[in-house]
């Protein structure tokens, strides 16, 4: 059973522990702080037992919503937690009246992508370079989810 709450700045190194973990190029903790600063930006950390074991980080304005983060532990990973959070994301961002819900992924972030096909998501585009990679850069998928 996962708790969900705001995250904040006293949450930021287990944030980033896990973010570094789970990304080959993770966010620094100067665009976490920056998140937290902008009042438009939903940043919600899930704790099972009291450890801290996901985070997801949703904008919203012009009645439209963007995960720009989702992220589980990856000791935790393929459990189902990534799904319960993306369904609290889903449900909030309904609660904030946004009519779609969008996000990028990596074309090679197959797990992600599965997880999003299986919500409801569609395929709406393509970012070219979007993401820095290992060698050069890599493309993005635009996903949207429509709420209404
Ligand atoms: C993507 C992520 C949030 C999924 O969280 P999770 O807890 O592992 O996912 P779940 O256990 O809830 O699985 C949900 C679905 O995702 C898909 N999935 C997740 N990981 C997968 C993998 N490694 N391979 C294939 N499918 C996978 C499956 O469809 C799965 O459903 P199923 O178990 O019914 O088959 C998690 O892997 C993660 O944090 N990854 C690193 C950060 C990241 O890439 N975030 C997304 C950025 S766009």
């Amino acid at each position: 059973m996962l708790e969900a709450r705001t995250m904040q700045v006293e949450d930021l190194p287990a944030v980033l522990a896990i973010e570094r973990m789970a990304y080959s190029h993770p966010w620094s903790r100067g665009i976490f702080e920056d998140c937290l600063a902008i009042g438009s930006y939903e940043c919600r950390v899930y704790e099972e037992q009291g450890v801290l074991c996901a985070y997801s980080i949703m904008s919203w304005g012009a009645g439209e919503a963007h995960l720009l983060n989702i992220c589980v532990h990856p000791e935790r990973q393929g459990r189902g937690l990534g799904r319960e959070v993306l369904q609290q994301v889903i449900e909030r961002a309904r609660k904030k009246a946004a009519d779609t819900l969008f996000l990028e992924v990596r074309v090679s972030n197959s797990g992600a992508r599965r997880l999003y096909e299986s919500a409801g998501f569609n395929e709406i585009g393509q970012r070219f370079d979007y993401y820095p990679a290992a060698q050069g850069r890599e493309d993005a998928l635009v996903f949207a989810l429509p709420l209404l």
